[in-house]
């Protein structure tokens, strides 16, 4: 999984493509390079470290040239190394390579061409495709590279430049993604659409197996059997600003501020007077015969997930079950036109989610993604989709994706209420007026954000942390102890507050944080006090996440966070605030790079 830009035109491509590559660091980091062809040859620079370090050092943007291809790497096959960096190149150094994907087959590949005398300098599956070009290359390139991709087995973006065509990119795409950019006498092609910034708003998504030839002038695309198809432009609406970090230190720290702008966009022109108005949205989709709801989906929106189980159960009265998407395939799930799968995903390219997906639609299962990517593949996939709208979100830790998710399965669970009969109309406006009252409740959580970097100094130097939560905040104490050791490194466990008595009770003592979402609801919250108790009496220090007014907490907990009251439903998108913030400032205080943690990615394009 990694980032991959290409440019050709008229303008300098390195100055273009590594700003550009800047803005994929999220899909890997662990090396970059960039490949560009100058008299009559491909320079190469590459190494290993994160972009701005990189070229800190070995100045990428500076290299000449109008044609060029730019990466940033997490590895899979080949360890963290600057001969696995990529792009890549044949023996000759007459073609490049970048490529974003898997090729399952590249031993056998990698063998044939070895014996055929090709000598490999990296231990990528990449290199074997541009070994392969060249072999087939007899001066046309697009010809070659079609070649190359019909012995290829595995997922692949990629870009491909040559020495001999010195104002052409070639590029392909099959189950990673790629986009082409049209410019002005000028095209890009990159993983995904923000990270053309203010280059260009007009984009054509490139599907599986199909391949584009790109000239400063010219851009033909082909399907892998060579035949000529035509394709059309569209035209995106992308705020470039919200790509950048607006006065923050860091993004995440900026996109958990953006997340009552967030809910709002999310719930804009869906509700109507006291209706929800998804009919248009989600056209066909006949909720009558729903009788069960599968949930798919990994990482922070599989936590979205669990919390929909609750909305789902609680309000519509469909049986609902969450799975991790990686797990889906491997149990033989019973599924049925009446079953409808739902996709959660932010960046709509996770692979795991998207194989979920794709195995429920092959069962028969209607697939309705949740996602934020406009154009992503799980998106596209989907039989019916609804955006959450929460803008580009580029720290790799997910925050206002997560409460995005969070009001848009809101607003569906309602709205299948309502369909369905089961939500008397006097409930659905009380449920509209919840949520209406959300952004403003969130605003007033944010404003704790000077006091919560000062408790965070408090838990700087931890090496656990235990988080618990019941009901609907179970699922906000596995999201707390995510987030905390994502971006601190610091060891987290979410467990359910009850659970705790049966192990991790064991573990604590006077050095162990227990953070406690101990919210006011008539369904867990006494039980969470007394879980408080069980924790104190063993000398632990329990940090509660508490509704403000609630003097009783005080007592009990060694330090409170207080957050405003909504029902039980939406009362996670505000708990999880402080949770979010706290994680940040610990990251921050321990000097770890929150917005890039390491090993991590936000788009997770293996499985
Ligand atoms: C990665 C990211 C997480 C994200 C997960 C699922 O692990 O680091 O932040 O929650 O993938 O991603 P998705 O784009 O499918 O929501």
């Amino acid at each position: 999984m990694c980032g991959i830009i290409g440019y050709v035109g008229y303008r300098r491509a390195a100055a273009v493509g590594m700003n550009c590559l800047r803005r994929l660091e999220y899909r890997g980091y662990d090396s970059c390079g960039a490949a560009v062809i100058t008299n009559g040859s491909i320079t190469v620079k590459k190494g290993i470290g994160k972009i701005d370090e990189l070229n800190a050092a070995l100045h990428l943007d500076a290299l000449p040239g109008h044609t060029g291809i730019f990466h940033t790497r997490w590895a899979t096959h080949g360890g963290v190394t600057v001969e696995n960096a990529h792009p890549h190149c044949d023996e000759e150094e007459q073609f490049s390579i970048v490529h974003n994907g898997i090729i399952e087959n590249y031993v056998q590949l990698k063998e044939r061409l070895i014996a055929q005398g090709h000598i490999f300098s990296s231990s990528t599956d990449t290199e074997v495709i541009v070994h392969l070009i060249a072999q087939y290359y007899t001066g046309n390139l697009r010809e070659a590279v079609l070649r190359a991709l019909h012995d290829i087995e595995g997922s692949y973006a990629l870009g491909v430049i040559a020495v001999n065509h010195p104002t052409t990119l070639i590029a392909a795409r099959h189950e990673s993604p790629l986009i082409v950019g049209v410019g002005d006498h000028e095209f890009f092609i990159a993983s995904d659409i923000p990270a053309l910034g203010s280059e260009t708003k007009k984009i054509i998504i490139m599907e599986n197996k199909e391949v584009v030839e790109l000239t400063p002038e010219s851009a033909e695309f082909f399907s892998l059997d060579g035949k000529k198809i035509t394709k059309n432009h569209q035209v995106v609406e992308w705020d470039a600003q919200s790509a950048e970090k607006g006065g923050f230190d860091h993004f995440m720290l900026k996109e958990i501020f953006e997340q009552p702008r967030a809910v709002e966009d999310a719930i804009a022109n869906r509700i109507e007077d006291s209706c929800i108005t998804l009919r248009e949205e989600l056209p066909g989709l006949d909720i009558s015969s729903i009788k069960r709801i599968i949930i798919v989906a990994c990482g922070t929106s599989w936590h979205a997930g669990l919390i929909a189980e609750f909305m789902l159960e609680e309000l519509a009265r469909i049986p609902t079950e969450v799975e991790y998407a990686s797990e889906f395939r491997y149990r033989n799930p019973i599924i049925d036109r009446g079953t409808l799968v739902l996709a959660i995903s932010q960046s709509g390219e996770t692979a795991d989610t998207l194989a979920a997906l794709r195995e429920a639609k092959k069962r028969g299962a209607n697939v309705l993604g949740i996602v934020n990517v406009i154009g992503s593949s799980i998106a596209r996939e989907s039989d019916f989709v609804l955006f959450t709208h929460a803008g580009p979100e580029i720290g790799v830790a997910s925050t206002k994706a997560f409460t995005s998710q969070l009001a848009v399965l809101y607003l569906l669970t309602v709205y299948l209420g309502e369909v369905k009969k089961v939500l008397p109309i006097d409930q659905i406006r009380n449920r509209i007026r919840d949520i209406r009252a959300l952004p403003l409740q969130m605003q007033r959580v944010l404003h704790l954000n000077a006091d919560i970097q000062e408790i965070a100094k408090k838990y700087v130097k931890k090496t656990n942390a235990l988080y618990l939560g019941r009901g609907i905040n179970y699922p906000i104490a596995l999201e707390g102890a995510l987030k905390l050791k994502e971006v601190s490194y610091i060891h987290a466990e979410g467990y359910p507050a009850a659970e705790m008595k049966h192990g991790p009770i064991a573990l604590i003592d006077e050095h162990m944080p227990v953070f406690v979402v101990a919210t006011q609801d008539d369904q867990t919250y006494k039980k969470v006090m007394s879980n408080i108790e069980e924790v104190k009496a063993r000398h632990g220090e329990v940090i509660a996440i508490a509704t403000t007014g609630d003097e009783e907490i005080g007592k009990k907990a060694d330090v409170v966070i207080r957050v405003p009251k909504n029902s039980y439903i939406l009362s996670p998108l505000l708990s999880i605030i402080p949770l979010q913030l706290l994680s940040y400032h610990v990251a921050v205080l321990r000097g770890c790079d929150v917005d890039r943690p390491r090993n991590l990615a936000k788009a997770v394009c293996v499985e």
